[in-house]
């Protein structure tokens, strides 16, 4: 037999949920040997191990250990430990066939980038998406990771419109659907299980939940500020419950803000959460308020308002058919959000077309069967 060796790269805490249904997908192609390669571009257990253990997701056969930095350093570091690896081979000798990466963080750009160099052809799940606001780091890794990948796996139409416009062709491009959705769908019911909501004393539909971390959210001790501020008020009217990033808790420390904690009211900040803990929360939430990519999704996939607190997103779907809303940090918005949700009067949104648990299954056939495609 043939074997066809992939590279899956994952790196940081959004790409776990992203490969963890397409490992358990390939199983059903005896021929496909994947390679499970971790940057370590999150390493704290709460951010990596948790969503190893909660997802089944096979222990990483590599490990790179690049740690933070910059955004040019850790890149770099990633490409060189990278292509090392890349140019050993899988174990058993060969050379690998097609590396996958995920998503848009750094371990994307700088996995695909050694491997175009090392002329393996790049396969790009959740490629398409497209901010068009080049101040965002992921906006300048999804541009870049695209057009050096040959296999272009879409989760939203709007995804293939943006591709075919920068003129790649049809025949590279395959939309999939949405396979962090997948994980979703088949972990919702072991969440609904959990007890974090009496843990943390809240009732189902009583409460909001809350995520911040983008830079242009937290880096800026004016507008983290306000958005605190923003947030403090709303709890007043509905309790909000706020696991913070490791970004967000240093700024916060750093600017002087918010260390409110426990309390069944007001804004409560946690630890970050598990894959399970946050889907209980999530799913049974009233609304969402976030600036993660990931969340936008999820909350259109679980029908729960989600006010997003960016001026524009690079997953318009979740706006057109989902329950998101882009309310920037404009506080009156996010009152009026708010309030709209309180009175029951908040639109309900739809779930896209393809997130049905199945794009896993898809990526796969596309994947296992290229070796015979000549591309
Ligand atoms: C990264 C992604 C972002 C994604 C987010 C999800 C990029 C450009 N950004 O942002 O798209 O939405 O992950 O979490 O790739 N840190 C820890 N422990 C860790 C990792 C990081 O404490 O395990 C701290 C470090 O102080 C580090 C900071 O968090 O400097 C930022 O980490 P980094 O990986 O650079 O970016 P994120 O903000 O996590």
């Amino acid at each position: 037999m043939n074997h066809l060796h992939l590279a899956c790269v994952v790196g940081a805490r959004p790409n776990f949920m992203k490969m963890a249904p397409l490992l358990s997908a390939l199983k059903k192609y005896p021929h496909v040997r994947p390679t499970l390669i971790h940057t370590g571009q999150h390493y704290d257990a709460a951010l990596s191990d948790v969503f190893f253990q909660e997802l089944d997701m096979q222990r990483p056969d590599v490990s790179l250990e690049v740690g933070s930095g910059k955004h040019g350093e850790q890149t770099a570091r990633i490409l060189e430990r990278m292509e090392a690896v890349l140019e050993t081979g899988p174990s058993g000798g060969g050379r690998y066939d097609r590396i996958v990466v995920v998503g848009d963080v750094n371990s994307t750009l700088a996995a695909a980038l050694a491997a175009a160099k090392l002329q393996i052809p790049v396969a790009h799940v959740e490629a398409g998406l497209r901010s068009f606001d080049r101040t965002m780091p992921e906006e300048t890794n999804r541009i870049l990771t695209d057009a050096i990948s040959d296999a272009l796996l879409v989760s939203e139409q709007a995804g293939v419109d943006n591709l075919r416009r920068e003129g790649r062709s049809d025949d590279q491009i395959f939309l999939v659907g949405n396979v962090m959705i997948d994980t979703l769908r088949k972990m919702l019911p072991l969440a609904r299980e959990r007890d974090v909501l009496s843990q943390l004393h809240l009732q189902p539909g009583a409460y909001g939940f809350v995520t911040l971390h983008r830079p242009s959210n937290v880096d800026e001790p004016a507008t983290l500020s306000r958005l605190i501020a923003v947030l403090r008020s709303c709890a007043e009217r509905l309790p909000l419950v706020f696991p913070v990033h490791p970004r967000t808790r240093s700024k916060l420390a750093a600017f002087g803000l918010a260390t409110d904690t426990g309390g069944s009211g007001g804004l409560r900040l946690v630890e970050p959460l598990g894959y399970l803990d946050c889907l209980a929360l999530t799913s049974q939430a009233k609304v969402i308020v976030t600036d993660s990519g990931g969340l936008q999704e999820e909350s259109t996939a679980l029908g729960v308002p989600c006010l997003t607190l960016r001026e524009n997103t690079e997953r318009p779907v979740t706006v057109e058919q989902g329950t998101s809303r882009l309310i920037g940090s404009n506080p009156e918005r996010l009152e009026a959000g708010l309030g709209e949700v309180l009175a029951g009067r908040y639109p309900a949104g739809r779930c896209p077309e393809l997130w049905d648990g199945k794009a896993a299954e898809r990526i796969a056939a596309v994947l296992a069967n290229e070796q015979s495609a000549s591309r």
